[in-house]
């Protein structure tokens, strides 16, 4: 494992655990994403080939929406109709999410950006591996600093584990405001989890107001511009 890797691992708090389970001593070199514009980024992205995801995805889907927005959704990972299409969430999963998006009178693209933490599809849409998270997130990472969003919303495990860096369950993570690099993060049910599990839309629908709630805290509390 090299230096960098190693710092870039302790620094997303990426501990010993996921180091033993998935991130190879021989897996590739962690993309240095830190100084890259919107551009550049996009185009690193869509040529990586930083884990073997490359070999088998049709494209890498970056994200989409209003690159300015104050609100960003993060979700785990493109399935096949993304795949196929290049955009996130545009499959079943997408449709809710759309819908969780309106019932919060919010709409993809209008102040609202959504990406995942792995930009390629995971074969048989599996869970990416913990080498494949790592090797893509410093994409995520710049993402973030580019688009500067005021509230970041994760959706399900792998989206929120990535971001806060720990291993946790969704029930222990959500109904608190927590922060990735100052940024207020609130924690959801994947949508394509809720699509299975109904019983859990009524929780999805309280982090939601959770997040609205926190937009509007955050919004009150700007200085106002003349
Ligand atoms: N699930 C995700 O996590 N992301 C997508 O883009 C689609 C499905």
């Amino acid at each position: 494992m090299t230096g960098r890797r190693e710092i870039y691992l302790q620094e997303m708090g990426l501990g010993p655990v996921w180091r033993a389970r998935g991130v190879q001593a021989d897996a590739p070199d962690l993309v240095d994403a830190g100084a890259m514009d919107s551009a550049e980024l996009k185009a690193a992205v869509a040529g990586c080939t930083a884990c073997e995801l490359h070999k088998t995805r049709t494209q890498a889907v970056f994200g989409v929406g209003d690159e300015n927005a104050d609100w960003l959704f993060i979700g785990e990972a493109p399935g096949a109709e993304e795949d196929a299409q290049g955009e996130p969430f545009v499959g079943q999963a997408g449709k809710l999410l759309d819908n969780m998006l309106k019932s919060i009178g919010l709409k993809r693209g209008d102040n609202v950006y959504i990406t995942n933490v792995v930009k390629s599809h995971p074969p048989n849409n599996r869970n990416p591996l913990p080498n494949e998270i790592a090797a893509c997130i410093p994409y995520l990472r710049r993402q973030i600093d580019l688009i500067q969003p005021k509230l970041i919303v994760t959706l399900g495990k792998i989206a929120s584990e990535a971001l806060l860096g720990r291993e946790a369950t969704i029930a222990s993570l959500r109904g608190k405001v927590h922060a990735y690099q100052g940024i207020p993060l609130i924690v959801t049910y994947h949508p394509a989890y809720l699509l299975r599990t109904l019983q859990d839309k009524a929780r999805a629908w309280e982090d939601l107001c959770l997040a609205k709630q926190t937009m509007q805290d955050l919004c009150s509390k700007e200085p106002a511009t003349l």
